[in-house]
């Protein structure tokens, strides 16, 4: 089955932003799984990063699944301003971990990540290689999570 990705970021609402650590409203965790709780019924898997302001998240799945998850992110009130950054096929998933997890990262590394080369989406490359793409930048930053989980 052909697997389908897509990249946005956005800004956080009003009670999500400036709760970097996400611990005083907890509003975060129960959208994250809320979120998760769909996107395993749907195949889908990803990741949420959130810079304390910021969102960059990245889906992927079945395009059944993947595209009701996306309309359930852009119908969500919780955020504002997305700017879609890439959508496309890949060629097998390159984030499988969660159905959804968000993981805290660091202004710049998200602004860096959100003007990277999202072009090639299926293309493989290395992390710490300059000819990296956006996506193995990605993929380099979340992979310690999933090999400490
Ligand atoms: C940043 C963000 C990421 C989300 N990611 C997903 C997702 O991966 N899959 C999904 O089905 N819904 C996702 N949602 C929707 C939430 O699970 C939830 O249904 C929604 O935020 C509730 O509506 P509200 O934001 O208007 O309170 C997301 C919402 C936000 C704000």
């Amino acid at each position: 089955m052909p697997i389908r990705a897509v990249v946005y970021v956005s800004g956080a609402g009003k009670g999500i932003a400036s709760d970097r650590l996400g611990l005083s409203s907890g509003k975060l965790d129960w959208i994250v799984d809320d979120a998760a709780r769909f996107n395993r019924n749907a195949g889908v898997t990803g990741v949420l990063l959130f810079d304390g302001e910021r969102f960059l998240q990245y889906l992927e799945g079945p395009e059944d699944g993947l595209s009701v998850a996306y309309s359930r992110v852009l119908g969500a009130s919780s955020h504002n301003g997305i700017v879609e950054l890439q959508r496309g096929r890949v060629g097998q998933r390159r984030l499988p971990f969660w159905p959804m997890k968000w993981l805290p990262v660091e202004p710049q590394e998200l602004r860096r990540l959100a003007h990277a080369d999202w072009t090639r989406f299926n293309q493989r490359g290395d992390a710490g290689n300059a000819n990296a793409t956006a996506m193995d930048r990605l993929v380099g930053l979340v992979e310690p999570y999933a090999i400490a989980a």
